[in-house]
């Protein structure tokens, strides 16, 4: 009778904690959730250049349209980012807002911002 008990017991046991298991399972977040990266994670090369290539290269570099500033390395990108010029025209419709009329993505933003505040990774 004893046995039994026990036994009862450790399956009641384990049937509960699996439901418990399943009630809290977290919700699946994308990877590419760029707000879940952690400010200790964030990097020059890994997080902000695929940004700035990607929306800025097309008109600021030598080999597209040529447009000044250049930003195509960290320390072009740094420039930028140390004199305010970087934040003030992601940002701000004045004087003009980059890349022109197509802003960049709040998460996008918000990265750059903390890389800044971090005092650009590398
Ligand atoms: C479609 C082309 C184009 C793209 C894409 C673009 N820009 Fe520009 N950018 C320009 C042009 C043209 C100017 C010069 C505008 C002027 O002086 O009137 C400029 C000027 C700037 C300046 C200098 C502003 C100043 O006041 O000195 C900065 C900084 C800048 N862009 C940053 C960026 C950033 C950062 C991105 C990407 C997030 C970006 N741009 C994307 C065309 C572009």
């Amino acid at each position: 009778m004893k046995t039994t008990t026990t036994i009862l017991s450790v399956l009641i046991i384990s049937v509960c904690s699996g439901c418990v298991k399943n009630a809290i399972e977290p919700v699946e977040t994308t990877p590419t959730n760029t707000n879940t990266i952690a400010d200790e994670n964030i990097t020059y090369n890994k997080n902000i250049k695929p940004i700035i290539d990607q929306n800025c290269g097309g008109c600021h570099h030598p080999q597209t349209l040529n447009i000044l500033p250049y930003l195509t390395n960290y320390e072009e990108v740094k420039f930028e980012a140390e004199n305010g010029t970087l934040v003030s025209t992601i940002f701000d419709e004045n004087p003009r807002l980059m890349p022109p009329s197509n802003p960049l993505l709040n998460k996008e933003k918000k990265l750059i911002t903390k890389w800044i505040n971090l005092y650009y990774p590398k």
